[in-house]
């Protein structure tokens, strides 16, 4: 259906956008159906999504074993108040059961990845106090409401400090961020020390009762830590008696390749919380798993937390049928396939083209970090103009049919896991297009794009 633009134009107006201003008469894609990689406008224009939405439409789109489910759920049973069990509940445990790295076997449902990690908050609180301090790594996403901005290590944190909502008690670690170190060291010279200064905070800070991290940066960059990082955190975390939260939000359901991006370095955390991909996308849940020394602290105290809509039926309904899936494309190789040809495809594009200072990622997990000058790094947006770089090149491709997101220096390439070679050639043949509008503003220097995730 074809919808009038000031039709459009006026109820849009009613709308809060998230995380920006308020600009009602602004200009807004109408989107009216998606299948498979591609989703489609009110002009019938299709688009290759190859940031899966907000990397959560792992599955892509009209899957239809879980339109199925859901469709079955809806009949039967939409909704009961969460004290009651349902089937949809039990199955959907057993399938995650399947799934999870051993020893996460206690699981919290609620409704988004901020949720997750409001309740992971509030257990580990409970279950450490008087310890109450988390340290958090700056450069990182961890949600929207108190808890989850209070944990974000970049400027969506902000308001909610000036706003004083911001939660108490959250320490910043840098980032293990190789290509823009902040110790301005370079690996294996380096000794890993941004892992290493995590026992210095403990030390100074004290009261220190949990360490939370993104395995692999997700909005903030894609940034894959050297495979030292995360086996000296857990011990470091072990050797200090805290715990280890991994935010596996987007880097879980094998967008990495595994199901859960803590797996690359066999380090298995005490709680994992995740969203997005365990229902692809199609409902929204939240999940907290986890270990079972925490879950039998509660047997004697009370979990002092839940929501309505904890383990919603129609919303879990995706569970099981999503991950049947995911069990399939891995089985068929299908997953890795892809992974290997966008590996290969992206490190090519990156030979191409000087506005492409670093290349880095894993799986289906991957960022294109432009840079005015590859020698200096010197970002295009230093000046803080109002559309940056890569919102300029990601314009220009959406007129061309592909969407991908821009988030500040870096592109988010990050397709759903059933993406075809030859769907990835068209994407990339877009981009190729795209890049030359960064290029004509790059300083040539000689020097080939930097790949900080090949350790
Ligand atoms: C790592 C991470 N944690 C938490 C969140 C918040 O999840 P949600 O937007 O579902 O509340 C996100 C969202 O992008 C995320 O990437």
């Amino acid at each position: 259906m074809n919808m009038p633009t000031n039709r459009v134009k006026k109820l849009t107006g009613h709308i809060y956008s998230p995380w920006g201003i308020q600009n009602a008469g602004r200009e807004v894609k109408t989107i009216t159906d998606a299948e498979g990689i591609f989703f489609y406008d009110d002009n019938n224009k299709r688009y290759i999504d190859f940031s899966s939405q907000l990397v959560c439409s792992n599955l892509g789109h009209k899957n239809p074993a879980i339109v199925e489910a859901i469709i079955k759920q809806a009949e039967k049973l939409q909704y009961v108040n969460p004290s009651f069990i349902t089937e949809i509940a039990l199955e959907s445990i057993e399938a995650l059961l399947s799934v999870m790295p051993k020893g996460l076997n206690k699981f919290f449902f609620s409704t988004s990845g901020t949720e997750a990690n409001e309740a992971a908050l509030k257990m580990t609180r409970q279950f450490k106090a008087p310890e109450y301090k988390i340290i958090s790594r700056y450069n990182s996403y961890h949600g929207a409401t108190s808890a989850g901005a209070a944990f974000t290590g970049e400027a969506r944190r902000f308001i909610s400090e000036q706003t004083r909502c911001a939660t108490e008690g959250i320490v910043f670690a840098p980032a293990c961020y190789c290509y823009r170190c902040p110790f301005n060291m370079t690996y294996p010279q380096c000794n890993i020390l941004c892992a290493s200064y995590i026992d210095y905070i403990i030390q100074k800070e004290g009261n220190i009762a949990a360490f939370i991290a993104e395995p692999i940066v997700g909005t903030n960059g894609r940034i894959v830590p050297p495979p030292e990082y995360f086996p000296m955190i857990k011990n470091i975390c072990d050797k200090n008696n805290i715990l280890f939260i991994a935010d596996e939000v987007m880097s879980g359901w094998f967008r990495t390749g595994k199901a859960f991006a803590m797996e690359h370095w066999n380090v298995t955390p005490d709680i994992i919380t995740t969203a997005k991909g365990v229902t692809s996308a199609y409902t929204p849940i939240g999940i907290t798993a986890s270990s079972e020394k925490i879950f039998n602290f509660f047997e004697t105290t009370p979990f002092s937390h839940g929501h309505t809509y904890s383990y919603h039926p129609l919303a879990s309904a995706p569970i099981p049928a999503a991950i049947a899936e995911y069990k399939r494309l891995m089985n068929a190789k299908i997953i890795q396939k892809g992974a290997k040809y966008l590996k290969q495809k992206l490190y090519e594009l990156s030979d191409k083209h000087e506005s492409i200072g670093d290349v880095r990622g894993i799986g289906h997990f991957w960022a294109l970090e432009l840079v005015e000058n590859r020698k200096t790094k010197v970002s295009f947006d230093k000046n803080k103009e109002q559309k940056t770089m890569t919102a300029k090149v990601a314009a220009d491709a959406m007129n061309k049919g592909l969407f991908v997101n821009p988030w500040k220096d870096a592109l988010i390439i990050a397709p759903p896991l059933i993406i075809t070679e030859d769907q990835i050639n068209e994407a990339i043949e877009i981009l190729d297009n795209s890049l030359t509008i960064a290029d004509e503003k790059t300083v040539s220097t000689g020097i080939k794009a930097s790949r900080s995730s090949e350790f």
